[in-house]
């Protein structure tokens, strides 16, 4: 066990315990604005409201909140990362750019948060190197907005427990040449055909295939990109765009087919068919994620996304502008 000799454990081991994000603001005695990011935050009493935070002593803004009647804690929305960098930066200029809204005492109130607490200055204990304050809370107001978190140095994103899921256990991972179905290759991989396979009556009413709605799908994130282009973006999902199959879509007319550069161009008729797979797309992805609120969505995202980028064998990106038409 590390003794309290080791403050780069301590710090390490206090960051075990996950918090929120907090913008503490105030007003000082010649009427500046200033604020910092503190995550000490904790709530001390319900009658009367009362909440604490502690403060570095070697803060610049710790005149300040000594001297200040009022102060106001804003719990940080999981949007708002880069505010909290902002009022992480020691000695900044942190409210320029900023809206503000005044509160009692004309401290400076931030918006878009979680929970902004309006306080009266209660109490102030020596705490070591920080000051403890304990505010009286004289008004508040919350946003149903998911919170940033903060935990092992790290922001983080709060995702509730799947109750249906808690119980299920995971048969057999560990005997030999067998998954088990926690095997993320299985879990992405089922919920992905699943999850499509919604999709393909509609792809069956336009005479569609999935390689056709993977190609047409890249031309409608930038048309006039050439079937070889298209077949390589496409390439990894085991799909194969041939020449017959850009030219069965072009008789068909969903593409023009550009001479003699072979570039490919939705039609009218193309955009609009595309249009109405991504709103049975759009249904699909309501229906499997039905029971996830947005921060929920945004964290299933976020972590999908980092699944593709540590997996990507460097394939082109259809996002990146102008590859294509010039
Ligand atoms: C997530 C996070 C939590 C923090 N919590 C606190 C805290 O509780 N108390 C504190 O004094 N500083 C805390 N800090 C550091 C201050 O925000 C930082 O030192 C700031 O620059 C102080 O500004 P000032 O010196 O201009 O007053 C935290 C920083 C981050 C990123």
């Amino acid at each position: 066990m590390a003794t309290n000799a080791d403050p780069i454990a301590f710090r390490g081991a206090l960051g075990s315990f996950a918090t929120g994000v907090t913008i503490v603001t105030t007003r000082d005695a010649a009427g500046l604005d200033c604020g910092l990011t503190a995550n000490s935050f904790n709530s001390v009493s319900l009658d009367p409201p009362m909440v604490l935070w502690s403060l570095a002593r070697s803060s610049l803004s710790m005149d300040a909140f000594r001297n200040a009647e009022y102060f106001a804690v804003h719990i940080l929305a999981a949007d708002q990362e880069t505010l909290s960098n902002g009022f992480a930066k020691r000695g900044a200029d942190k409210f320029a750019g900023l809206e503000t809204e005044r509160g009692t005492g004309d401290v400076p109130l931030l918006r878009g948060c979680a929970a902004r607490f309006q306080c009266r200055t209660a109490y102030q204990y020596e705490g070591g190197d920080h000051v403890i304050f304990v505010g009286e809370v004289i008004a508040f107001d919350h946003d149903d907005r998911a919170p940033l978190l903060f935990h092992g140095g790290r922001y983080a994103l709060a995702a509730r427990r799947a109750a249906a899921l808690t119980a299920s256990n995971d048969v057999g991972s560990d005997a030999p040449g067998r998954f088990g179905e926690d095997f993320i290759g299985y879990l992405i991989g089922r919920a992905h055909f699943q999850l499509y396979g919604r999709m393909q009556a509609s792809l069956a009413q336009h005479g569609l295939d999935a390689t056709d709605h993977f190609a047409l799908s890249i031309l409608g994130i930038q048309d006039g990109r050439t079937a070889v282009e298209i077949a390589e973006m496409i390439g990894f999902t085991g799909a194969r765009l041939t020449d017959d199959r850009a030219h069965s879509l072009a008789e068909r007319g969903i593409v023009r087919r550009e001479a003699p550069s072979g570039r490919l161009w939705l039609t009218a008729a193309g955009r609009r068919t595309l249009i109405e797979l991504a709103a049975a797309a759009k249904a699909a992805e309501e229906d499997a994620l039905g029971a996830f609120d947005d921060n929920e969505k945004a964290l299933l995202k976020h972590l999908l996304k980092h699944v593709i980028h540590s997996t990507d064998p460097g394939l082109p990106d259809p996002w990146a502008t102008g590859e294509a038409a010039d």
